[in-house]
């Protein structure tokens, strides 16, 4: 079944076409990963997608329900959520509360309840708390769940990034450069909750720079360059098609990583 499916989107800011006619589509379970240099319009589809920012023309689609316009947290309550490129943790909370914020969206109860410590609301506090644990769990850093984010090494609060996202329950989960910055060890780590996470059913859309990761982890991929689709299909595809190979040639880091992958 198709999840997500993107239609003609185009942006315009200014004078800079950050996107013109972009067009994708995710299935159930699917991972599509989007790739391309910097200013590409990576982040700017993530944010279009997301709801953050309103595309100039074309259409988004969730489940078949047409979704452009709607507010990030209307998409939330409707399955898809995202991470951001950097890192957005409350540094001064534990880990287990980050995930429980995230998870806030998802509760009923008023405020009013949740001030008078109403026996419903302490209820769900508890209920949340366990899912939370639940959910650090999952993502192998329950040890971690009582420590406060700030103490904890970068790929652990990627990691937890992820924990918090899924505390929404999306049926869609975007990662905007999930390893970025991450070591081998970390990105490995990263990499298994994220195939975990499909093994659910999950979709993920996934923006990253480390092609080793997308070649291994996507069922399809998707280039940008300079805003418009240069080759979309499956990464073996896309791996030998003369125009990515071309644009890739122009930055020696990547053409070496591209070449890694193939080994
Ligand atoms: N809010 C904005 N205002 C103006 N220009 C923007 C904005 N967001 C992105 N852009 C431009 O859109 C292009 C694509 O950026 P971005 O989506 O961040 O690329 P990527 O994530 O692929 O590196 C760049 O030229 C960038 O400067
Ligand atoms: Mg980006």
């Amino acid at each position: 079944m198709t999840r997500l499916e993107v239609e003609g989107v185009s942006i315009h800011f200014g004078g800079v076409r950050a996107l013109q006619n972009v067009s994708l589509s995710v299935n159930e379970a699917e991972v599509l990963a989007l790739i391309g240099p910097n200013g590409a319009g990576k982040t700017t589809l993530f944010n279009i997608i997301s709801g953050v920012y309103q595309a100039t023309s074309g259409r988004i689609k969730l489940d078949g329900q047409d979704i452009t316009g709607l507010q990030p947290f209307e998409l939330a309550h409707r399955g898809l959520t995202r991470t951001f490129q950097n890192l957005q943790i409350f540094f001064r909370m534990t880990a287990l509360e980050n995930v429980m914020v995230g998870r806030r969206i998802r509760e009923r109860g008023s405020l009013v309840g949740h001030l008078l410590g109403l026996p419903s609301v302490r209820r769900q506090n508890a209920e949340s708390r366990d899912r939370a644990m639940e959910l650090l769990k999952f993502v192998g850093l329950e040890s971690c769940a009582d420590r406060q984010a700030g103490e904890l090494s970068y790929g652990i609060l990627k990691r937890l990034e992820i924990a918090r996202a899924l505390a929404l329950e999306p049926n869609i989960l975007l990662l905007d450069e999930p390893v970025a910055g991450c070591n081998a060890t970390e990105t490995a780590e990263i990499d298994a909750v994220i195939r975990n996470v499909v093994a659910k059913g999950v979709s993920v859309v996934l923006v990253e720079h480390d092609i080793h990761l997308v070649m291994n982890l996507a069922d399809k991929v998707h280039v940008l360059d300079r805003g418009a689709t240069l080759a979309t299909g499956a990464p073996q595809d896309v791996r030998s098609d003369p125009a990515v190979i071309s644009a890739y040639l122009g930055d020696p880091e990547s053409e070496e990583e591209m070449i890694d992958a193939e080994n």
